[in-house]
């Protein structure tokens, strides 16, 4: 395959099975350029991308940002509350004037679903990646959790994964499910009912509403984050219950099966969707995820911003 169909990057619910494994394939030559001692290649030199942040992040930013350098292009970070946001200028007159200053490509994260959407239909030339909009996607996420799937266990298809947690508010648990299930993994969910959407077997996904037997025989197993922030009032009784029932301890993922993968999108409520002392623990491969997140972002970057 030459290259993505799409021009933009909004989510994986889009994407062929075939155009995401152009992008690990591509990520690949990436992750050696990053264990260079001088990590640069002229790729994208002469090129500008904007990162245009309405939530906090720390990984996927940083991210964004290390992947455009190591590739030569230039970057600018723009924080909406110190823009002319704060003077009331509108999101099309945002992005049209980041547009009208050169950038390539703005790299978006909103509070609210479509918003990426909206953005790419407003702009003539400029690339729009979605960054995690509202409860709806996180593409690159998506991508990185693959990509450190296939790298750890050597294969896709047929593995078994587990998310858990609360499955209503994560982007990432749905483009995971998304990408998962198109590159022929098999998903469970396992949540509080409160916490668990209608639609997941539609997409693909076994769910469960105990966490014992969604761990039995995993793979792998992805801890989502407890978004307190998006929590509406009532879903769930109290942290310490949904750590009682929810919360993943070396005990309960024992379960899984013995060379279980355990992943998490970050950032981690240590002992409440995960026991502190499985972060760092050997089976964790949370750090080599942010990891491969750099290699992933630089991959997109190459494929949309026609690199080479
Ligand atoms: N996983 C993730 O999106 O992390 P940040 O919010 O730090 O970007």
């Amino acid at each position: 395959m030459a290259g993505l169909a799409a021009r933009h990057l909004l989510g994986l619910a889009e994407m062929e099975a075939e155009e995401i494994n152009l992008v690990l394939e591509t990520a690949r030559p990436m992750a050696g350029v990053m264990e260079r001692p001088i990590k640069k290649v002229p790729t994208l030199r002469g090129k500008v991308l904007v990162t245009l942040f309405y939530e906090p992040s720390t990984r996927t930013r940083v991210s964004f940002e290390l992947a455009a350098k190591y590739m030569g292009a230039d970057t600018v970070s723009i924080a909406p509350a110190t823009s002319s946001v704060v003077k009331g200028e509108n999101l099309r007159d945002t992005v049209q004037t980041l547009e009208a200053l050169g950038a390539d490509m703005v790299v978006v994260r909103h509070q609210t679903a479509g918003v990426p959407g909206q953005l790419a239909g407003w702009l003539s030339r400029t690339v729009v990646v979605n960054a995690g909009d509202g409860m709806h996607e996180h593409p690159t996420q998506g991508l990185l959790d693959l990509f450190t799937i296939r790298e750890e266990k050597g294969r896709l298809v047929g593995l078994e994964v587990a998310i858990i947690g609360d499955i209503l508010h994560s982007r990432v648990a749905r483009s995971d499910i998304w990408g998962l299930t198109k590159m022929g993994a098999r998903v469970r969910v396992a949540g509080p009912a409160t916490l668990l959407p209608p639609g997941l077997e539609k997409m693909g996904a076994q769910v469960y509403h105990r966490l014992e037997p969604a761990l039995e025989g995993a793979d792998v197993v992805i801890a989502l984050r407890l978004q307190q922030e998006r929590q509406r009032q009532g879903l769930l009784p109290s942290l310490r219950e949904y750590a009682a029932s929810f919360g993943l301890t070396p005990g309960r993922l024992a379960l899984a099966k013995p060379d279980v993968l355990l992943m998490h999108p970050g950032p981690v409520n240590r002992g409440v969707e995960l026991a502190a002392e499985l972060v760092d623990a050997p089976c964790s491969a949370i750090n080599r995820q942010v990891t491969n997140g750099v290699a992933v972002r630089m991959a997109v970057l190459y494929l949309l911003l026609g690199g080479g």
